[in-house]
């Protein structure tokens, strides 16, 4: 967690060219019409505010990131943006209301229709559960949750799932074999590369089969994976934009989304995005078989989420053990 003393940006560094990405005019241009396409669709009670929402915050980030101290002053833009343009501090404020009913109704019931299919045995681990609003829907609908997280962010509202917080970044603080599924839904891309084969090496000693669904910026994947319409936006972004210019649109989309929107500041940000192979590698590493896989829309209902792909994996060796 928090690795330097600017408050509001935990692990980012310019290292990996965050903060420079915002001064990338064609990257920003992608970034604000999706997200003026996604919330004028979404905030339609409030339309004209939510488009200006954008445009204030992208005008107070990009003039930062061009200062001399641009880290410095990026950090004070963020605290700026966090107080008086998201206003995290005020539970009426439009966007908090609405945002709140997406994060805790609107995307638990998305992950569902695209996870519950694919869910293997009735005992199921939440791994990096955030909020645990996903949690508490599937803990709902008849399944044995509990839920781990390397920070305690649980919503006072999900009380119905087990949650352990975890000792420290890699260890999961349950017993081997205890879950049918472990769901990782958009964590792997926050876990520094160190933690990383720790981690799925961990996952492999509690569960039985695995889902994961991560961000996927990488054209040979979303070529490849051709499941989803075209759209303006897909192919402004597999056309117009280059590799590194993807990167960066992902990287700045999923600082706003968890970050800005959601005032998660204190979350590491290493911007971990990997292509569908190099997870399939670790997985496998870890003893996990790929028995499915494909890349989700960018959806309507979707707020901040870019492309995804969804894995499926079972836990070949302990399947063979339990025999
Ligand atoms: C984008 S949020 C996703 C939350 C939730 N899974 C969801 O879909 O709403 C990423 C989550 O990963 C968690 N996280 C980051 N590093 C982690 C680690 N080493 N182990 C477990 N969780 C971690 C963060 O605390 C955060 O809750």
């Amino acid at each position: 967690m928090a690795k330097n003393n600017l408050k509001y940006l935990a692990t980012v560094t310019d290292q990996q060219g965050f903060v420079t990405g915002f001064k990338d005019e064609q990257v920003i241009a992608f970034v604000k019409k999706f997200f003026k396409k996604n919330y004028k669709n979404f905030f339609y009670q409030n339309k004209q505010a939510s488009v200006q929402l954008v445009d204030t915050t992208f005008k107070l980030l990009t003039k930062a990131s061009q200062q001399k101290d641009n880290l410095i002053a990026f950090n004070q833009a963020v605290e700026e943006i966090i107080i008086n343009v998201f206003k995290h501090n005020d539970k009426n404020f439009w966007y908090k209301q609405r945002y709140n009913y997406y994060k805790s109704v609107v995307k638990p019931a998305s992950f569902l229709q695209i996870i519950e299919p694919k869910l293997n045995g009735k005992k199921i681990l939440d791994f990096g559960t955030g909020k645990g609003y996903f949690s508490e829907l599937l803990s709902l609908r008849g399944y044995q949750v509990s839920a781990t997280d390397v920070i305690d962010q649980l919503s006072e509202d999900v009380t119905d799932i087990e949650f352990r917080l975890m000792p420290n970044n890699v260890m999961i603080p349950f017993d081997q074999r205890e879950f049918d599924t472990a769901v990782v839904n958009t964590v792997f891309h926050h876990i520094e590369e160190n933690d990383i084969k720790l981690i799925f090496g961990e996952l492999s000693r509690v569960a039985k089969s695995l889902i994961v669904i991560e961000d996927n910026c990488f054209i040979k994947d979303l070529i490849l994976d051709n499941n989803h319409h075209q759209t303006d936006l897909k192919h402004e972004f597999l056309v117009k934009l280059s590799e590194p210019q993807r990167l960066s649109a992902c990287k700045i989309v999923d600082y706003y989304g968890n970050a800005l929107a959601q005032g998660l500041y204190y979350i590491d940000f290493p911007f971990n995005f990997k292509s569908s192979a190099e997870w399939q590698k670790l997985a496998k590493q870890a003893g996990f078989t790929l028995t499915d896989q494909y890349t989700l829309n960018l959806s309507p209902k979707s707020l901040h989420t870019m492309f995804q792909t969804l894995f499926v994996f079972t836990n070949q060796a302990k399947t063979e053990l339990i025999k």
